[in-house]
């Protein structure tokens, strides 16, 4: 109780350390008390809860939505939306520079937690143990992710430095490109084009091209640059999206392809649903026919788009809870899905057609491994490419094959 009282105290006192310029920024503007309140009530919650059955997202937003009058700019949003991510993804980071485990089991360990955050303190010695010869367990308490994906990402990415940068990468916000469907529109200003039809923005400006009346009208898409790379291998004329989703990239090759069929599939009719009425929005940009099957009958397929239903973990840096809700010991069964589903797609290939299987995983069980499941035999290898987590674009891996038998 004491100790709670004191944390409190800590936690409402002006702050001394240095901060990071970002945090300065958005301190020096919102900084409210009240704000503060909230975001160590909703921090103490996910805490508490593990995270593992309570999403951050949904949290943040049922926070965002009860409490529209604390918010008074965007600026507090933002504030209070980064620091609750950051801290979170960090949490390792922090509870293992207080000697807590996780979960903390009081208000005033959340506090706490919270609080270095917000102080961006470290441990001095983390930093140095980091920069010598880090241990597995080092990397995990520093990057903050369970010690169970830095061993499958280590496999990976055996030297340090690549492990290091792909982690800090995760736990950054990644830009946002945008792919245009009518290609005579010129986007705003603050977007810089990196390849044809596809121009990126900082991440900070997310949610103004979320708002953008010709983003919700359909003039372009939100669509990651490797995403939008890996559509590139997509070629024939009658073509079959065997696990379309909510349809991205099936959209992505109605609008740039010419004169072609483009069947969607998906083994989840819940994902499927919206597609119908995606494709209508923007039937006027749309230079093929598209068609939503309930069911695949034809094996006479150009091509067969295989974008495989993975562990996402290329793209984890968009999704803040993924690395706790992650389970490793599912990879084998993922992995066989994968391989199921690729043997499915193959089949619909004719002679001469070619399979595209994409995912945007990092993790070679969901990618290299499923292709070495595969009998190649009637099968002549085109490409094999690994799209790099980076500063421009999410993780994906790309094998494309042509059948010749
Ligand atoms: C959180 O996880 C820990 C161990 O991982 C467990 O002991 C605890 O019961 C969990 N708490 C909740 C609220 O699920
Ligand atoms: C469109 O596709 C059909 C069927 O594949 C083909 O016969 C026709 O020549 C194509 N037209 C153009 C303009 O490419
Ligand atoms: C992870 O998956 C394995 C295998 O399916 C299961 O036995 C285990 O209980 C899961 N662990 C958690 C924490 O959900
Ligand atoms: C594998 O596929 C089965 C059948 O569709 C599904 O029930 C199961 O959840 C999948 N496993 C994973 C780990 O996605």
């Amino acid at each position: 109780m004491i100790l709670g009282i004191v944390l409190l105290v800590l936690l409402f006192t002006p702050l001394s350390t240095p901060l990071s310029a970002h945090l300065h920024t958005s301190l020096h503007t919102s900084l409210r008390t009240s704000l503060r309140t909230l975001l160590h009530t909703t921090f103490d919650t996910l805490i508490r809860t593990n995270a593992t059955t309570t999403s951050v997202l949904p949290l943040l937003s049922k926070t965002l939505r009860s409490n529209p009058s604390i918010f008074q700019s965007n600026t507090d949003r933002k504030y209070f939306a980064d620091n609750l991510i950051t801290a979170s993804n960090l949490r390792i980071r922090y509870s293992h520079h207080l000697g807590l485990t996780l979960p903390p089991d009081s208000d005033s360990e959340s506090a706490l937690i919270l609080n270095l955050h917000l102080n961006d303190e470290l441990n001095e010695e983390m930093k140095i143990s980091l920069s010598l010869n880090p241990s597995l367990k080092d990397l995990s308490n520093y990057y903050s992710f369970p010690i169970s994906i830095i061993k499958i990402l280590h496999k990976i990415y055996p030297q340090h430095e690549e492990l290091k940068a792909i982690l800090e990468t995760t736990n950054s916000p990644g830009p946002i490109s945008i792919r245009l469907n009518d290609p005579t529109y010129i986007p705003p200003s603050y977007t810089s084009k990196i390849a044809d039809k596809v121009y990126v923005l900082p991440p900070s400006l997310r949610s103004q091209i979320m708002k953008n009346t010709d983003y919700i009208s359909g003039r372009f898409e939100v669509q990651d640059v490797h995403s939008s790379k890996v559509l590139e291998y997509v070629q024939g004329n009658k073509i079959l999206d065997l696990c379309a989703g909510r349809g991205g990239k099936t959209l992505g090759i109605a609008c740039t392809l010419n004169n072609n069929t483009i069947d969607c599939y998906d083994i989840d009719k819940d994902r499927l649903k919206g597609l119908s009425s995606r494709i209508s929005k923007i039937s006027q940009y749309i230079k093929s026919e598209v068609n939503v099957l309930s069911e695949v009958t034809d094996n006479d397929y150009d091509c067969v788009l295989v974008d495989g239903p993975c562990s996402s973990s290329g793209v984890w840096r968009r999704w803040p809870n993924a690395r706790w809700e992650f389970n490793v010991s599912k990879l084998p069964e993922l992995e066989q899905n994968l391989t199921d589903i690729l043997v499915e797609g193959m089949s619909r290939v004719k002679k001469g057609g070619r399979i595209v299987y994409c995912t945007c995983s990092l993790f070679k069980e969901e990618n290299e491994d499923v292709v070495r499941n595969i009998d190649w035999k009637d099968w002549s290898k085109v490409n094999e490419r690994r799209f790099p987590l980076n500063d421009e674009g999410d993780g994906f891996y790309v094998y494309v094959a042509k059948k010749i038998k």
